[in-house]
């Protein structure tokens, strides 16, 4: 197919042909449009529960833009309250983490409980003569709903539930957040969240993290040096993995999207830790509870994904979740959270943690190559000339709907098996649907 020039007429996103404009990663209107209709409504994900072991513990998140504070209040319930003085404005918190029982301004001195409750008013009485309400203005609070330790907040009061939002990608998610022996919950965050700014649009990673599996001759650098302890030279623990298996391209009508291996039949554990006996030790043990636990649906392997519109997930030895945080137009903020099983002996979090190091994030080698990918795309997002061609997502486009015979893959999704920009283009198509609405 001939992709044609695109027209400043031209649909932003034309799923048909498989096309999107290039002016969708650096038009500022686009951009302050995507914050009211793409990130608003939406759920997002701001943390864990294992960030919270006592009453009073707070940390800082986001939820698309907006700046909010998680807690624990005095009666163990979860609260996210957007990080905003009622008064002026000033962040109220304006520390990463911590342990509280209030949250006083320091610009004027008004003071919230754990709850977001305006609890302390300088001059309340000589100044407001007692006629300010505190019930009016206390923190803006967000709805809050906790899936399996992940904790989800909106400011949208029309959004539906969480669990409409996700539909069948609650299954992926509550996989996710099973530890290796396929206990539910079986994770824990380890460290602080880790962050960093990245000089591009945030639907780079978010695309990228859909459905981008095929983008290895990126990283043969960091293969060919074998970051992995598996003992092959490889980025990933998993790439020790050699029985037969379909890749497949999970697309959630949501614009959820999951990438996964489904193994043709249960299968013998290979030494994804070879290279460190005792992770291997835990692994090989873990492998086999967790094909009793789960039976034939521990077939599948999942290997990343996204939550739309921007919370981002990579499994297999590597597990971590993310969001892209929306800046402006060519600005992103990455937030991550790195999570290892919450059982597991001590020399399992340790090789973990560095593992996760080596591979993602600012330090991590892996994710160096995405970075140097997307930041210099996106100076091809905004010149005269190359502004007005569109960018390509045809590959696989005339795949059709497979029947799989695993019901558990998710009755709305549509699945497809191999190379394909299938994710992508439904996380662009479900993008259009908002933006269009
Ligand atoms: S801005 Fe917070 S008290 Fe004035
Ligand atoms: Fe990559």
């Amino acid at each position: 197919m001939i992709v044609r020039p695109e027209s400043d007429a031209a649909p932003p996103v034309n799923v048909a042909e498989g096309t999107v404009s290039r002016e969708i990663f650096s038009s500022e209107t686009i951009f302050a449009k995507e914050l009211e209709r793409v990130f608003a409504p939406s759920w997002a994900f701001v943390g864990h529960t294992s960030q919270f072991s006592r009453d009073g513990d707070y940390v800082l998140s986001r939820v698309g833009q907006e700046a909010v504070i998680v807690s624990r209040d005095k009666g163990g319930t979860i609260n996210v309250l957007l990080n905003s003085c009622r008064h002026r404005g000033m962040p109220v918190c304006r520390y990463d983490a911590g342990n509280a029982t209030s949250f006083t301004c320091s610009y004027h001195a008004w003071s919230y409980d754990l709850e977001g409750n305006l609890t302390g008013v300088p001059r309340l009485v000589e100044g407001y003569r007692e006629a300010l309400d505190r019930s009016q203005w206390g923190l803006i609070k967000a709805r809050t709903e906790i899936f399996h330790g992940s904790i989800w907040a909106t400011f949208d009061p029309a959004a539906p539930t969480l669990a409409e939002f996700l539909g069948d990608m609650a299954f992926y998610l509550r996989d996710l957040l099973q530890a290796p022996d396929g206990e539910d919950d079986g994770y824990e965050v380890v460290g602080g969240v880790v962050k960093w700014k990245m000089p591009c649009n945030w639907k780079f990673g978010a695309e990228n993290f859909s459905g981008d599996h095929y983008h290895n001759f990126s990283h043969r650098s960091v293969d060919r040096l074998g970051i992995s302890k598996s003992g092959k030279a490889s980025r990933h623990p998993y790439a020790a993995v050699t029985a037969p298996f379909k890749f497949l391209n999970i697309a959630h009508p949501g614009g959820h999207t999951v990438r996964a291996n489904l193994y043709d039949e249960l299968n013998e554990y290979e030494s994804m830790w070879a290279n460190v006996p005792e992770v291997d030790a835990y692994y090989r043990k873990c492998h086999a509870l967790r094909q009793k636990r789960l039976g034939d649906r521990a077939r599948l392997f999942s290997r990343g994904g996204i939550v739309f519109p921007n919370m981002h997930y990579n499994t297999g030895g590597r597990t971590m979740i993310g969001i892209w945080v929306p800046v402006s137009a060519s600005q992103t903020e990455v937030w991550r959270w790195l999570f290892v099983p919450r059982n597991a002996p001590q020399v399992v979090k340790d090789t973990l943690r560095h593992f996760y190091l080596r591979y993602a994030g600012p330090s991590g080698m892996t994710e160096q190559d995405d970075m140097e990918n997307w930041s210099a795309a996106q100076r091809g997002t905004s010149g005269s000339t190359s502004r007005r061609y569109p960018f390509n997502y045809q590959l696989d486009l005339h795949e059709a709907r497979r029947a799989w015979p695993e019901p558990w893959l998710g009755a709305d999704a549509m699945v497809t098996a191999g190379v394909s920009e299938h994710n992508q283009r439904t996380f662009y198509a479900r993008w259009n649907e908002l933006m269009s609405a």
